[in-house]
C-alpha cells in the first residue's frame, strides 16, 4: 500500500471512529484477541490474515461461551459466534435486528446491485416471495428429471468417458469441471439458457472469468484489514477496482443480452416457452435492471456452492477408501435409469450422510455476517452494540468439540445416523440448522437447499457409479474461504472406469 492511500485511510478512519465513539457511551467487553487502544487487534489480525478461519476457530475454542469479539482499526466491532443459541437468536428469534446491513451490502453493491442476495427489508422480502415459487417440489422434479439429466448424459459423463479412455496420463482439475457444471446448471434453472461452459471444458470461458474476478475482488474488499481501503482505491480507479469495474460491465452485458432475447421471444409468441425464473420476472413486468441484478445474485448463490461441496466430498472419499467402497455399494443398488428419480435419490442415505459430513468440515459458505440495528444482548450474555457486525461461523462450528465430540476433525459419515452401528440402512439424524447452519437458517435460509442436495446426490452418484477418481499427489488440500470456499490450486485427478461391481 502506498503512503498516500494510507494517510487517506487513517484520516477517514479517525473521523469514522470519533463519530462512533461519541454515539456509543457503553464500553463492551468480552473474549477475543488482545485489543490495544485505537488499533485494537489490528496487528494480530494482520499477522493471521491468511489463516483467519483457523485463528477464529482457535479463539472460539478458548472462549467458554464460544463467542469472541474482534476489535480492530477501521472496521466495525465484530462478534463471531459458534454458539447455536446465539445463531438461533440472530437468524430467527430476533431476525429483524440482524439484517445484512450497509457495511456488507456496500461492499457487494457494485457487483450484486439490488439483487436479493444483497438487500434487506422489503426489497429482500418481495424478491424472496417471488422466487419461492421457483423452488416448488414440482419445478425441482421437472428440473432434475429433464434438464439436469440432459446436462449429465450429454456433457459431464461423455467428458469423464473420454478422460477414462486417456487413462492415467490425462490429469484434469475436477473442481473446475464441477464449477462449470454448477454454472451451466444454475443458468439453465434461472435464465432458461445453457451457456455451455462445460462443452469447452478445457478452454477459456470469458464470462466465467468475469464472474470469478468480480467475486474475488469483492471478497478481498471484505477481507482487507482496513475496511475503507477499497473505497479510496475505487475513487482513484486503482488496479483491482478497475478490474472489478470491467468484469461487472461484462457480466451486465451477458445477462442483459439474455434478458433482451427472452423479451423478444415472449413478445413474438405472446407467452414464454420455459417456466424459468427469468421468464416469470419479465412477465411480471419488473424493470430490466432489477431483473438483471436478481439473476446475478442467483447465479452467484447457486454456482460455486455445490461444486465446492462436491469437490471436498470426492477429496474426502479419496482419503477414506472404505467409505467410498460402501458408498459405491449403496449406489450400485439403484439402476442407471432410476438414478434421476426423486424417490431413488432420497433412498441414498449414506450418500446424504457423506454430503453433510463434507459440509460440516468444509462448509461452502464458511462464515456470514449481519449488522445489528439497535443495541442487543445475545443469549450467552454477549452485548451487541448498534452497528456491530455479528458473524455466525459454520466452519468453526463444525470443529467445536462441544458440538461434535472428540472425533470432530475426522470424516465420519456414521455420525449422521440415528443408530451408527446399524450401517447405511438406518434413519438419518435431523440436526438443528442452528448447530449446522451451512445453509443459514430462519427466514433467510438458503432457497436452493433441496435443489442443491438433490443435484449433488445425482451428480456424485452418477460419477461414482461409473468412474474411479484418483487424486494426483497426496498432499493435504487447502481450504480457501472467499465469497464461497474452494480448494486452493484446484483438485487434480485422473479418471478410470470403475469395474462393474457385484452390487447387493
Ligand atoms: C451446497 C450448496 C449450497 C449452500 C451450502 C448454500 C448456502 C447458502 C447460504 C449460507 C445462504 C445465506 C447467504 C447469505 O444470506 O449471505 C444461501 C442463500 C441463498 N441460496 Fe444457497 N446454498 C447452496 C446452493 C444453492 C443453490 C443451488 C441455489 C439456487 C439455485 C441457492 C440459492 C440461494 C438463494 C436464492 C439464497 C438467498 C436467500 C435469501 O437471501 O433469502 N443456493 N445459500
Ligand atoms: C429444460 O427441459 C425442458 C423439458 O425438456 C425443455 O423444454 C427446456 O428447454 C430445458 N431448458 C434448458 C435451459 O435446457
Amino acid at each position: 500500500m502506498g503512503t498516500f492511500p494510507f494517510v487517506l485511510c487513517v484520516l477517514f478512519y479517525v473521523l469514522h471512529v470519533t463519530l462512533r465513539r461519541f454515539r456509543r457511551a457503553r464500553r463492551l467487553t468480552g473474549y477475543g484477541p488482545a485489543a490495544y487502544p485505537i488499533i485494537g487487534c489490528l496487528v494480530a489480525f494482520y499477522k493471521n490474515r491468511s489463516r483467519l478461519l483457523n485463528w477464529y476457530t482457535e479463539l472460539l475454542t478458548e472462549s467458554p461461551t464460544r463467542t469472541i469479539q474482534i476489535r480492530r482499526l477501521g472496521a466495525p466491532r465484530t462478534v463471531v459466534t459458534a454458539n447455536p443459541k446465539n445463531v438461533e437468536y440472530m437468524l430467527k428469534t430476533n431476525f429483524n435486528n440482524f439484517p445484512k446491513g450497509k457495511p456488507f451490502t456496500e461492499i457487494l453493491n457494485d457487483f450484486l446491485g439490488r439483487g436479493m442476495f444483497n438487500v434487506d427489508g422489503d426489497l429482500w422480502y418481495n424478491q424472496r416471495k417471488l422466487v419461492s415459487h421457483e423452488f416448488s417440489a414440482k419445478s425441482l422434479k421437472d428440473y432434475v428429471e429433464n434438464n439436469l439429466t440432459e446436462e449429465l448424459d450429454r456433457k459431464l459423463i461423455p467428458i469423464f468417458e473420454s478422460l477414462a479412455m486417456q487413462g492415467d496420463q490425462k490429469v484434469v482439475d475436477l473442481q473446475e469441471l464441477l464449477r462449470r457444471l454448477g454454472f451451466d446448471t444454475v443458468c439453465k434453472f434461472s435464465l432458461g439458457i445453457d451457456p455451455c461452459s462445460l462443452d469447452r471444458a478445457l478452454s477459456d470461458a470469458p464470462i466465467l472469468k468475469a464472474f470469478d474476478t468480480a467475486a474475488l475482488i469483492s471478497a478481498r474488499r471484505a477481507a482487507s484489514p482496513i475496511s475503507y481501503q477499497w473505497k479510496i482505491k475505487r475513487m482513484l480507479g486503482a488496479g483491482t477496482e478497475q478490474e472489478l469495474k470491467n468484469a461487472v460491465k461484462e457480466i451486465h452485458a451477458f445477462v442483459t443480452n439474455i434478458i433482451r432475447d427472452k423479451k423478444e421471444k415472449i413478445s413474438s409468441n405472446g407467452k414464454s416457452h420455459g417456466e424459468d425464473l427469468l421468464s416469470r420476472m419479465i412477465m411480471a413486468g419488473h424493470e430490466e435492471e432489477v431483473v438483471r441484478d436478481m439473476m446475478i445474485s442467483f447465479i452467484m448463490a447457486g454456482r460455486d456452492t455445490t461444486s465446492a461441496a462436491m469437490t471436498w466430498l470426492f477429496y474426502s472419499l479419496s482419503r477414506h477408501s472404505d467409505i467410498e467402497e460402501e458408498l459405491v455399494k449403496e449406489i450400485g443398488c439403484v439402476e442407471d435409469q432410476e438414478l434421476a428419480h426423486y424417490g431413488a435419490l432420497k433412498e441414498l442415505r449414506l450418500l446424504e450422510a457423506c454430503i453433510f459430513e463434507t459440509m460440516r468440515l468444509y462448509p461452502p459458505v464458511a462464515w456470514d455476517s449481519k449488522h445489528a440495528i439497535v443495541d442487543d444482548v445475545l443469549p450467552d450474555g454477549t452485548p451487541v452494540g448498534a452497528g456491530d457486525r455479528v458473524t455466525y461461523f459454520p466452519y468453526g462450528m463444525g470443529r467445536m468439540e462441544n458440538l461434535w465430540g472428540k472425533d470432530r476433525l475426522e470424516f465420519r459419515p456414521e455420525r449422521w445416523f440415528v443408530e451408527p452401528n446399524k450401517g447405511r440402512r438406518g434413519e438419518l439424524k435431523k440436526e438443528s440448522l442452528f448447530k449446522f447452519p451451512v445453509f443459514q437458517a430462519g427466514p433467510r435460509v438458503c432457497l436452493g437447499k433441496e435443489l442443491a442436495l438433490i443435484q449433488m446426490k445425482y451428480v456424485v452418484a452418477s460419477i461414482l457409479k461409473r468412474f474411479q477418481i484418483k487424486p494426483v499427489g497426496s498432499e493435504q488440500a487447502v481450504f480457501v474461504p472467499l465469497l464461497t470456499a474452494h480448494m486452493a490450486g484446484g483438485f487434480k485427478v485422473t479418471v478410470r472406469r470403475r469395474q462393474p461391481h457385484m452390487a447387493r
